[in-house]
């Protein structure tokens, strides 16, 4: 990693004290923190049981923009030629799919529930990102066809969100 990298990295504080890793696709890594500042709403929401149609709103924008992200990833992915694109997937089947568990099981108007699914979410999503998105990072940051490849993904996937609720 070079020293800018580094050095955005260790700026890249998100509330509660964990460093997320920046893979340096200013996109992607904007995706990043749109998702984490989603799932810090339903953790304020476990606050206010009483808004239960915003409290789905936001669960639904939360999986809807992961899903999003996922996709244009691994679109990313594949048009830049990372060879572990279709390993990369599979970790993002196995993430999207516990997230969704999480948010049906856990649903809106549970105090716990809410902040179960945020928890699991920002702990998923950090980890995935060092651990996983990381692993692109110098194959795709310089790759000459990544501004083709992230304008066709955004393109066909965009999903427009709700404003800030909570
Ligand atoms: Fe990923
Ligand atoms: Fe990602």
């Amino acid at each position: 990693m070079n020293a800018s990298l580094m050095a955005a990295e260790a700026l890249a504080d998100i509330a509660g004290g964990t460093a997320l890793s920046r893979v340096g696709v200013p996109e992607i890594d904007g995706d990043h923190q749109v998702m984490i500042d989603l799932i810090e709403q339903v953790d304020r929401a476990a606050d206010r049981r009483g808004e239960a149609a915003a409290i789905d709103t936001i669960l639904a924008a939360l999986v809807d923009y992961t899903e999003y992200h996922f996709s244009r990833e691994e679109r990313m992915l594949e048009v830049v030629g990372f060879p572990h694109a279709a390993e990369h997937k599979e970790c993002h089947d196995r993430l999207r799919h516990r997230i969704e568990l999480y948010v049906v099981r856990c649903g809106a108007g549970q105090a716990d529930g809410l902040r179960a699914v945020a928890h699991f979410a920002k702990r998923g999503l950090v980890e995935h990102v060092r651990k996983e998105d990381m692993r692109y990072q110098s194959w795709c940051a310089a790759h000459p066809n990544i501004r083709q490849a992230l304008a066709g993904a955004e393109s066909e996937l965009f999903v427009e969100l709700p404003p800030s609720i909570f």
